[in-house]
Order: C-alpha cells, then sequence, then structure tokens
C-alpha cells in the first residue's frame, strides 16, 4: 500500500481494537443484549465468528441478588473461551444492584451493563428499564452501585427517550457520564415508545458521540453488514451493535471484521445450526432445549433458500420435532438434499 492510499484509511475501523473502562476490545462488532436468547453459547458463537465483545440477555437484579437458582445457574452461566463478556442486568433499587453486581462479577464477567432501555411494561412498571429515564438520580445511583459493588467497569443501555421529543435519555446519558462514572454508553436512537420499528436517529446520534466523554456504542437498524459499516461511518459510534441482524446470522460478525466476505452456504448453516442444537442439549437437557430450539429453526431455515414450499416444509417439521434427535435428523436430511431453487 502507498503513502497516498495509507492516508485516506478512514479514522477508526470496525476492525481496530479500543478501550473500554480498562478492557481491550478487539475489534468493534459487538453482540447487543437480547432477551431470551443470548445466554452463553449465542455470545460463543458470535465470539467464533469474531465478535469483540458480547453482550448477556438482562438479567433481574433481583433474582441474581435472591440467588435464584435457575437464573445464577443458566443466566449467569460464562463459557471460558466468550470473554470479554458484559452481563447486563436490569433493576431500579441500587442496594440490590450493588449485591446482583458482586454476584456477577463472581461469575465471572468482564463488565456489568445496566438496562435503562427496555420498553415492556412488565419491566417499567418496576421503575427498571426505560423507565429509569424518568429518574436520572436513580439511574445514576444504579450505575454507581454496580460498579461498588462488582467492582468492574459499568456500561449502560438507554434509549434517547420515552417519547419522540423528550429528550430525557439524552439528559440520562449526559448524567450518567458526569455523575456516574460508566465506562461507556450504548444508545438506541428511538424512543421507548417506538419499541423496535421505525427509523433509529443516527443523526442525533453522531451529536452524542460528539458530545459526551465516554465511549458511545451504537444499537438500532443493524440488519446487514452494509447497514452496520455505514451507521458506523456516518456516527463515528466507538462500536456497532448487531441484534435481530445477527439472529441466525453469526456469519455477519466474520463479514464485518473481515474474515469473510460472501454469505455462508447450504451446507454451512447446517452444520452451524446443528452446533447450535447440540449447545442448546448441553445447556438445557435435551427435553427443554428441544422447546427452547423452536425459536432459533426460523432464523436459519429462511436462509437455507430453497422454495417457499420446502422452507414451510421444512420448518413445519422442525417445529414438531419430537426430539433434538429427531431435528438432527431431519437437518441431516435436509443436507443432503439440494433444493428445487438450486437444482
Ligand atoms: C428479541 C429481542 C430481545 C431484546 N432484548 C434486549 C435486552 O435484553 N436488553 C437490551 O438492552 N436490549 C434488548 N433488545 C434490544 C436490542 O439489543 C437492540 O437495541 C434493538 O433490537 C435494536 O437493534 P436492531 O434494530 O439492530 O435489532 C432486544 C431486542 C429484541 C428484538
Amino acid at each position: 500500500m502507498n503513502a497516498v492510499s495509507m492516508s485516506c484509511d478512514p479514522p477508526h475501523s470496525l476492525q481496530e481494537p479500543w478501550q473500554l473502562g480498562g478492557l481491550t476490545i478487539p475489534n468493534r462488532v459487538v453482540l447487543a443484549p437480547l432477551a431470551g436468547i443470548g445466554n452463553w453459547f449465542v455470545r460463543l458463537q458470535a465470539k467464533r465468528y469474531g465478535a469483540g465483545l458480547a453482550f448477556s440477555e438482562m438479567v433481574s437484579s433481583h433474582a441474581v441478588h435472591h440467588g435464584n437458582a435457575r437464573t445464577c445457574r443458566e443466566l449467569l452461566r460464562i463459557h471460558p473461551d466468550e470473554h470479554p463478556v458484559a452481563v447486563q442486568l436490569f433493576g431500579s433499587d441500587p442496594d440490590v444492584m450493588a449485591s446482583a453486581a458482586e454476584r456477577v462479577a463472581a461469575a465471572g464477567a468482564d463488565l456489568i451493563d445496566i438496562n435503562m432501555g427496555c420498553p415492556v411494561p412488565k419491566v417499567c412498571k418496576t421503575g427498571a428499564g426505560a423507565a429509569l429515564l424518568e429518574d436520572p438520580d436513580r439511574a445514576v445511583a444504579i450505575a454507581c452501585a454496580a460498579a461498588r459493588g462488582s467492582g468492574l467497569p459499568v456500561t449502560v443501555k438507554l434509549r434517547t427517550g420515552l417519547r419522540p421529543g423528550d429528550g430525557k435519555g439524552i439528559a440520562v446519558a449526559r448524567d450518567l457520564a458526569e455523575r456516574g462514572g460508566v465506562a461507556g454508553l450504548s444508545i438506541h436512537p428511538r424512543h421507548a415508545s417506538q419499541r423496535h420499528s421505525g427509523r433509529p436517529d443516527y443523526e442525533l446520534f453522531a451529536g452524542l458521540v460528539a458530545e459526551l466523554p465516554v465511549p458511545v456504542l451504537l444499537s438500532g437498524g443493524l440488519r446487514t453488514a452494509q447497514q452496520a459499516r455505514e451507521a458506523f461511518e456516518l456516527t463515528g459510534a466507538a462500536a456497532v451493535l448487531l441484534a435481530r441482524g445477527s439472529l441466525g446470522n453469526p456469519w455477519v460478525f466474520a463479514q464485518l471484521t473481515g474474515r469473510r466476505a460472501g454469505e455462508p452456504t447450504r451446507a454451512e448453516i447446517v452444520a452451524e445450526l446443528d452446533w447450535v442444537l447440540a449447545a442448546a442439549v448441553e445447556h438445557l437437557g435435551a427435553e427443554r432445549a428441544n422447546r427452547y430450539l423452536r425459536k432459533f429453526y426460523p432464523w436459519y431455515v429462511e436462509r437455507l433458500g430453497g422454495t417457499r414450499l420446502e422452507q414451510a416444509r421444512l420448518q413445519a417439521a422442525l417445529q414438531q420435532a419430537p426430539s433434538v434427535a429427531c431435528a438432527r435428523e431431519l437437518l441431516a436430511a435436509t443436507q443432503a438434499r439440494e433444493p428445487a431453487a438450486l437444482r
């Protein structure tokens, strides 16, 4: 590469390492928190394909504080190969948060993330999630409590507001950066009332990147590698969080980190889903895994290609499979068969 083309390099690239609360993150491509999905093996899968950091699904600080056996055993489980890893907690009581954060640190997390963006009424009516955007002092107290309890760097994931135009998330983001001691902020520039639809406000987000004194990670609307690259360049985000774009698509991490250019083959997709099935059985036992996996099948079957009828047939067969062993047999048979569209 000559000197001229080197000088044209963008100021920061998705493949560049960066610092978050004293941790070195090897690149700027991150798995977002996904409730009911982001367990250790989904995070490990993202890591296998190159993600620099993975956030856990949100975990109740109350359940952890009270030592709920299933929560602690399953949601705080961390695989040795998935570091650095962040565990996301939600809650509205600083003392409970400090106690839960201590347990999360003992479980091996590298970072604690606090959920201040969840719009779901069940969470908000307890004063947690996006409800904290109404109460900046409590939001700051919770972030400080998590750091005190865990001794780990703390980040917060939040929205830009509760309703269009209220700017409440922006005010809380400033408070968290100035008084809350946070190591970074993940901002989803949609209002809580928008849930997960509507165009994220990347211009507003870019202004926050320029203004806030901590790394600001972008979440929202990053369904494809191309969208993630464009939003990263447009906004100057410290990193991009892949959420729905990563479902059944760990290859997006490889594409964004420069490990591969193209889409996966049918054989690769089947082999990857088989890996997920085996991991789910290891995690939950065969019976629970069979039910849990039903939400994973549509993501992968859609990617397999073939006609709509073939997809629908395979989908129905997987959804009705009486056991994971049967599902694995169906997949093996699928791999052996070429879809009509490719014949
Ligand atoms: C099924 C699902 C579960 C989610 N769970 C969480 C969660 O536990 N914690 C959180 O902070 N955000 C959660 N989110 C929000 C995502 O992390 C992300 O901010 C949002 O989906 C926007 O990104 P996208 O448009 O690229 O999907 C969830 C989103 C979805 C679709």
